[in-house]
């Protein structure tokens, strides 16, 4: 790997993000790239933190026309909301849908989240395994998705097929990605008219809303809806991809979580930390700025990589070794103005699909040897799998 002319969309990144952060951070943790255009790369844990709370010089407006992000044509770039802006327009976008996403409309998703886990996971036990991305997390995040946003969970079968181009497509196939967009787009769109999905939907809540005594125009519920879905899909389905892969990669780990003892809560943080589904999102200096000594120039893109934060040795020790009871907070989720909205959401969608998938399937590890081997996306600012063949061990 060239660092001078790293591209995390190469599969030297992307394929082994670990062994790429182990290597930045000893050689050059605050990287140039001559890659995309020219950015830089943050990937120290104290760097990323200090800069994601410095909104004023790391500037998120204009997000979606970063270098760092793969583009879409002028007609498919949406602002997505509220992430692409700053205070204080970024503070009321904020506000406004919070309470949509706070604890108290999303604990009691829980029961029904439990019973799509183990109608999906039953089909696997039957089989002796099978795909855990695309026969069980997928599957399960569009339905809870769905549950989420209070549209009908039959609209679920319509984000599947728009699935590959906005997981895969944006890096391997531009036509399949672009088609994909416009589904989403026009899914949204027609959300915006007639029923809005329901009279309860996050599309009904986003038409009542108000902001600066006015109704939010087309533009912006676009913005909001479309990332409910961007944010809302391939983060929690990677979350749970990168979790069954670990523990079906470490037996003694999926032992260990076997324990009915054992802290679920801090062992999803725990296994969000080693594997981050979002391995870094773009800024751009408003202002010259130096980071860890080194001058960054106004005007530069600049990637935060949670992923590298989460496995710094000088605030992890054994990196990447899973712990239960580390101490300081992971960055998975960000921090600062934009920590995630859907933190929430995730933590539950995870862990409740962790705790079926130990309960409905023995043992576990991850199958490469049939034809179905094991794909990661093909994308460095996502970190996660698009086939996970699994295979359960059966009694020697
Ligand atoms: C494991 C799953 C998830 C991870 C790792 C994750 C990660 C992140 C990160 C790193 C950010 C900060 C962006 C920044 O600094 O610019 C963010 C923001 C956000 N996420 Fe998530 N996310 C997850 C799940 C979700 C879900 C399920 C939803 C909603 C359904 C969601 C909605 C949002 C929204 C709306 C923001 C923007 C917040 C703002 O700009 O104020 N996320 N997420």
């Amino acid at each position: 790997m060239d660092l001078a002319n790293l591209d995390h969309d190469h599969p030297s990144f992307y394929l082994d993000p670990h062994r790429a952060f182990t290597r930045i951070h000893a050689e050059q943790p605050v990287l140039h790239t001559n890659a995309k255009g020219g950015y830089w790369l943050l990937t120290r844990y104290g760097d990323i933190r200090a800069a994601l709370l410095d909104w004023q010089n790391f500037s998120s407006a204009g997000l979606e026309a970063s270098s760092i992000h793969a583009q879409w044509p002028p007609e498919a770039a949406i602002v997505e909301l509220p992430v692409g802006s700053d205070p204080p327009r970024h503070t009321k976008y904020r506000s406004l849908v919070a309470p949509w996403f706070g604890r108290g409309h999303v604990a009691p998703l829980e029961p029904a989240l439990r019973e799509d886990a183990r109608r999906l996971l039953a089909k696997l036990a039957d089989a002796g395994g099978g795909d855990a991305v695309q026969d069980f997390a997928l599957p399960y995040i569009l339905s809870a998705l769905a549950r989420f946003l209070a549209v009908p969970v039959r609209d679920a079968k319509r984000f599947m097929e728009y699935a590959e181009g906005t997981f895969i497509g944006r890096a391997a196939h531009r036509h399949v990605a672009e088609q994909s967009r416009y589904g989403l787009i026009e899914y949204v769109h027609d959300r915006m008219t007639g029923d809005r999905g329901g009279a309860d939907s996050y599309f009904s809540f986003l038409a009542a809303s108000r902001i600066d005594g006015r109704r939010l125009d087309d533009e912006e519920i676009l913005g909001f809806g479309s990332l409910a879905y961007l944010a809302g899909v391939e983060t929690t389905v990677n979350g749970i991809a990168n979790s069954m892969h670990h523990l079906g990669m470490h037996p003694d780990d999926q032992t260990l979580l076997r324990d009915p003892s054992v802290d679920m809560e801090a062992a999803v943080e725990e296994l969000l930390r080693i594997r981050a589904p979002v391995t870094l999102l773009g800024r751009h200096t408003t202002a010259d700025v130096e980071v860890g000594g080194c001058p960054i120039p106004k005007g530069s893109s600049v990637a935060m990589c949670y992923g590298g934060a989460n496995v710094d040795a000088a605030v992890y020790p054994d990196p990447l070794r899973f712990r239960l009871g580390r101490k300081t907070r992971h960055l998975a989720f960000g921090t600062g103005r934009h920590l995630c909205l859907g933190a929430a959401l995730a933590r539950l969608e995870i862990r409740v699909a962790v705790e079926e998938a130990l309960a409905a399937l023995p043992h576990w590890e991850v199958d490469t040897s049939g034809e179905a081997r094991p794909m990661m996306l093909p994308r460095g600012e996502l970190h996660g799998f698009w086939r996970l063949p699994i295979r359960i061990q059966t009694a020697a």
